[in-house]
């Protein structure tokens, strides 16, 4: 198979995978994770296969959308052998898109990421931040049943996954600032970090905004 045909099929199936999705990580945020990422590996000398193949796939198999993971693993280990893909190539699709989540980066000893999964954890963090990062916070809160936002409800420091994964005292806004304003600081890669600026600074203008007109009285 050719690369063109590897990436048209690993596109296919990502998109019959997420087309359901109705939590924010539909197709339209994994094709702006893909084209993030295609622009940031201009700047960077990673393995464009493993990069964009990863990209495509990494939520398939997320655990905060699908009940069965590991099942979900094994099909894309198949999938991808099927697309004559080495073992090697599909070990390290499946160890980026198994270890770039936020919530493991909550972990005592974060994994750590090659240069094609940094650049996928930075696309797929520039995505949950500014305009479309508020878009999204707020269609998951929605979706999840989250309160908008509550100012006795402080927001939590120190969190372990299951935690951060718990929404009954959470916020919509008490997430801004429990991880969507931390992802400035996280980004791996240059390219990243300057997109990152203007975005975080459009979240903080957001939030003020937000608290001025929910507190009538200022
Ligand atoms: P990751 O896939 O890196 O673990 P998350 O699962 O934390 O990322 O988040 C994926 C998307 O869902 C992001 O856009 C994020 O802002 C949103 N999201 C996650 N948790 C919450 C929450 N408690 N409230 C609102 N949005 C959330
Ligand atoms: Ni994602």
């Amino acid at each position: 198979m050719t690369y063109e045909e590897q990436i048209k099929a690993i596109r296919d199936y990502s998109y019959r995978k997420m087309s359901g999705d109705s939590t924010g990580h539909n197709c339209d945020h994994i094709e702006r994770v893909v084209k993030t990422a295609k622009k940031i590996l201009q700047q960077e000398s990673a393995d464009s296969l493993i990069t964009i193949a990863a990209a495509y796939l990494h939520d398939v198999a997320d655990d905060k959308l699908v009940t069965d993971p590991a099942q979900l693993e094994n099909e894309i280990k198949d999938f991808l052998n099927s697309l004559e893909l080495s073992k090697t190539q599909i070990d390290e699709i499946l160890y980026i898109t198994h270890n770039l989540s936020f919530s493991k980066s909550l972990s005592e000893n974060p994994p750590r990421l090659s240069l094609a999964g940094q650049i996928v954890q930075d696309s797929d963090r520039l995505d949950a931040i500014g305009a479309i990062g508020i878009t999204r916070a707020i269609y998951y809160g929605g979706a999840n049943s989250e309160t908008i936002y509550d100012p006795k409800i402080k927001p939590r420091q120190k969190m372990n996954k299951k935690e951060y994964r718990n929404l009954d005292n959470e916020t919509i806004i008490n997430h801004f600032y429990e991880k969507l304003l931390k992802l400035t600081g996280m980004m791996n890669t240059p390219t990243a970090k300057k997109i990152a600026e203007s975005r975080h600074q459009y979240m903080l203008d957001f939030l003020d905004e937000f608290k001025n007109e929910w507190d009538t009285e200022k």
